[in-house]
């Protein structure tokens, strides 16, 4: 299968590859959801059967969690790890300060929760996603299904006071149907196009009733991994501070991309 990978899952896949180097023997690892955390899972698998990796991990939805049983990563829910060593996860738009933008994919929700019950996050990204400034990517809300239009309305209002430059908010849908999520809620899409201050837009979201959660990650994200298309990665610490570069190599094995093909 060499050389079938495209640039940006080239990018994707050398994230994942090398975030996975701060898993260690033992650890309860917080498994993201999208395309950039499968390759974290699959990269996973492949450590548990190649080399005898034991960890358990904790999926943050039921795609995950399908996908870590069949490259073989055991799970266990959140409530029977109770604390995290680490998660490893895709972010939608990170900033300078590693605050994210995440749920593009609708599981924020359990995303934010397993992050937060982490000694620590990492994030892989390819350099697509990375901002100056947090909005241009439609920031995911949750709420409840239960007068949704009437969430929406008071959204519109909130957002009316908040230094953001677009306040216009849709309804994600699934074909002809609004999307569900894991936790049956539906998604709001915010259309904000810059935010100046995601901690104040954060903390007043969560006000309005029916909102369960949104996506912004405030302060919760440790470590960015960033993959290139040609097989760089820069990690990058905001804890210490530290910046580094590395090129990951590496052969598509039939193993690894197996679920890739069906
Ligand atoms: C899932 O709800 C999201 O938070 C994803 O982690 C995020 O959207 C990144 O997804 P991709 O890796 O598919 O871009």
């Amino acid at each position: 299968m060499a050389g079938e990978l495209s640039p940006i899952d080239t990018a994707k896949f050398v994230a994942a590859k090398r975030a996975v180097e701060f898993v260690e023997d033992g650890m309860k690892v917080g498994l993201g959801t999208g395309s950039t955390a499968a390759w974290m899972v699959r990269c996973l698998g492949e450590l548990v059967r190649e080399e005898g990796l034991r960890i358990t991990g904790v999926p943050t939805s039921t795609r995950t969690a399908e996908l870590a049983t069949k490259v073989g990563v055991q799970t266990i829910t959140l409530d029977e790890a109770k604390w995290l060593d680490l998660t490893i996860d895709g972010a939608d738009e990170f900033d300078p300060d590693l605050n994210l933008i995440k749920g593009g994919g609708g599981a924020l929700l359990q995303e934010k929760i397993v992050a937060t019950a982490s000694d620590r996050m990492i994030v892989i990204s390819d350099a697509t996603k990375k901002v100056d400034q947090l909005g241009a990517f439609p920031l995911p809300v949750e709420v409840i299904p239960f007068g949704w239009q009437t969430t929406k309305a008071l959204m519109e209002e909130t957002l009316a006071g908040l230094d953001v430059m677009g306040d216009r908010v849709t309804l994600r849908m699934n074909g002809d149907a609004a999307y569900v999520t894991d936790e049956g809620n539906h998604i709001l899409d915010l259309h904000l196009h810059r935010m100046t201050n995601p901690r104040q837009v954060a903390l007043v979201l969560n006000q309005i009733p029916g909102v369960v959660e949104n996506g912004l990650f405030i302060d919760i994200c440790d470590v960015v991994v960033i993959g290139h298309g040609d097989g760089r990665v820069e990690v990058n610490d905001i804890n210490s501070g530290t910046r580094e570069e590395d090129r990951i190599e590496f052969v598509e094995s039939e193993n690894m991309f197996s679920d890739l093909s069906e």
